[in-house]
Formats: C-alpha cells, sequence, structure tokens
C-alpha cells in the first residue's frame, strides 16, 4: 500500500541538515502518517553530497543547497538562506543536525518557530562536540535537548530533554549513536505536537496545549 498522502492542513515545515540525516529520516517517515499532522515542504543544506539530501529525494521532498562558500560573507549567506526557506512557505523550521548558526537575517523571519535538536542536556555542553565534550567531562548522564533557537549558541528556551546514560566503555562514536536513538523520538514527539497544537514562549518557558492526540 501506498504512503498517504499528508492532510491539506498539515503545518509546512523546513528541515534544514548538514549530515547522515537520521533526525530526519524520522520525520520524513512519521509524516508518512497524514495524523501526524506535519509536511515536510523542502530539506535545505549547507554542503553538497550528504546522505541526508539523498534521504529527501527518495522521498520526493523538494531539496537546496547553499553553501557559505558562494556567498560573499556570512551575512549575505544568512539571508539568502532566510530567502530560500521563506520561499517554501514553512510555518516551522526544524534543525536537525544543520552544523551552522543561522543569523540575525534568519531569526528576523524565523525566530520562535525554529527548532534545534543539540546532543546534550542544555546548558551543559553547547557547541558542535557535545558528546565528545560530554564524555571528557566524565558526566554519568547526557542527552538531547529541543530547543527554539536564539542569537545564542544552543541557549535557546527549551522544547523538551531527553536524558541518556554514559557507559564506562563507551566512546564518542557510541555515546552519539544512544544520544541519536533517544533524540529521534524526542524531535518526533515533540515537532508533531507544536505542529498540531502551536506553542507560545513565555520567557525562557516553552508553553504548548495539553497534548490533544497523543499519537
Ligand atoms: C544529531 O545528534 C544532532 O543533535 C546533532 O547532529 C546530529 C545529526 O545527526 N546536531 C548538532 O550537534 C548541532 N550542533 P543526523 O544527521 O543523523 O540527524
Amino acid at each position: 500500500m501506498g504512503a498517504v498522502p499528508p492532510l491539506p492542513d498539515a503545518t509546512p515545515v523546513v528541515v534544514l541538515v548538514s549530515g547522515s540525516g537520521t533526525n530526519l529520516q524520522a520525520l520524513i517517515d512519521a509524516s508518512d502518517d497524514p495524523a501526524y499532522g506535519v509536511r515536510i515542504v523542502a530539506v535545505g543544506a549547507d554542503r553538497d553530497g550528504i546522505p541526508a539530501l539523498d534521504r529527501a529525494e527518495r522521498a520526493g521532498i523538494e531539496t537546496f543547497v547553499l553553501r557559505v562558500a558562494d556567498h560573499p560573507s556570512r551575512a549575505a549567506w544568512d539571508a539568502a538562506l532566510a530567502e530560500r526557506v521563506a520561499a517554501a512557505s514553512p510555518e516551522l523550521v526544524v534543525l536537525a543536525g544543520f552544523m551552522k548558526l543561522t543569523g540575525a537575517a534568519f531569526l528576523a523571519r524565523f525566530g520562535g518557530r525554529t527548532l534545534n535538536s543539540h546532543p546534550a542536556l542544555s546548558p551543559s555542553f553547547p557547541g558542535m562536540n557535545a558528546p565528545r565534550d560530554a564524555l571528557a567531562h566524565g558526566v554519568k548522564i547526557t542527552g538531547a535537548t529541543l530547543f527554539v533557537v536564539d542569537e545564542g549558541v544552543d541557549t535557546g528556551p527549551i522544547v523538551a530533554q531527553v536524558a541518556v546514560p554514559v557507559l564506562d566503555d563507551d566512546t564518542v562514536d557510541s555515546l552519539h549513536d544512544r544520544i541519536k536513538s533517544s533524540e529521534r523520538g524526542m524531535l518526533v514527539e515533540w515537532v508533531g505536537r507544536l505542529a498540531r497544537d502551536g506553542h507560545s514562549i513565555d520567557g525562557r518557558r516553552v508553553v504548548t496545549p495539553p497534548n490533544r492526540r497523543n499519537l
């Protein structure tokens, strides 16, 4: 049986990626169910030749690539990214392993409705190497955080978190893999909830209505 198309009123979402795209794949798979309430209208990347773009193409989703190196400045790239994402008319933007910081032009358009997933329990271990930093610090529990992007590095208001144990024999890769398997579930659950039910931001708190349809 073929995939059931999403309901026309499903929330349009753009996903930005930089790598393997396992989080993107989880969102694509969840979106196959019309009741999930998400329609991925485009997938964008800051680099070519990554598995995440193949995943989007296999799912028949429009893709685009905007490389910083092809723009005169980081700010010009950020403005171009904002324009390109806006062309897809999303209500939510999800950064799923997107290894660039969005800047002022992007946030002027999509602030408050851009979500990022970070492989640590914020506010611990912000930045690009969170599993490595958690392992080096010797923490016994780490995890993943879904947050609303602000001007800082992994500092925005928190939507959801999931805890993951650190094992004595973990390597950076084994720890990151275990984080990612919990992270995917959290991402799917909460992107769906925000898409279906909306959210508001009260200071540092992200407020979501009661879960009306627990999928
Ligand atoms: C995920 O763990 C995500 O949280 C992390 O990259 C991984 C992407 O995996 N993002 C960051 O570290 C951003 N600072 P994926 O490409 O398989 O979805």
